[in-house]
């Protein structure tokens, strides 16, 4: 199955973006590990590691298609944040652009009547509602913690 170079560049870029979100991730781990918040650190590695998946969602799509993903330069990502609940709002507003990245992968599908990864998409589009979701509890999680972060560390340990 063929596929359009121009959306074929666009998946490749997507690729490369959902690598950065793990990178970040483990930026975001290793800061809250350092302060000895292990549980949010636990998180961000389990989220980390969805992210990985994502990009290798992507590069078995492209295989399908007869074409292959190429590797691109990974910027280096922020690694220091004044407090947990900063990390997490941070983590919003990046999980925001990648659902607008997803939106724009889409219109070009559509644009092209790629039915096919239109269908594909829709886990992404999903997907992302899903993080979106996931982080705004955590968000409030932190408000409502106030000053006792530890219990919500322990909890936050118990994702899976
Ligand atoms: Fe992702
Ligand atoms: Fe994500």
């Amino acid at each position: 199955m063929a596929i359009d170079k121009r959306l074929q560049d666009a998946i490749n870029r997507q690729i490369n973006r959902e690598l950065w979100s793990a990178y970040l991730y483990l930026s975001m781990a290793s800061y809250f590990d350092f302060k000895e918040l292990g549980g949010f650190a636990a998180w961000m590695k389990e989220q980390a590691e969805e992210e990985t998946a994502h990009a290798e969602r992507l590069y078995d799509y492209l295989i399908d298609c007869g074409v292959r993903a190429t590797m691109q330069d990974l910027e280096t990502p922020p690694a220091e944040w004044g407090s947990p609940l900063e990390v997490f709002k941070e983590t919003l507003k990046h999980e925001k652009k990648v659902t607008a990245l997803i939106d724009n992968l889409m219109d070009i599908a559509r644009d092209l009547d790629d039915k096919k990864t239109v269908a594909m998409l829709e886990w992404f589009v999903k997907e992302q509602e899903e993080e979106e979701e996931s982080v705004e509890k955590v968000i409030k999680k932190i408000k409502n913690a106030g000053d006792d972060i530890t219990r919500l560390d322990n909890e936050l340990g118990e994702r899976k």
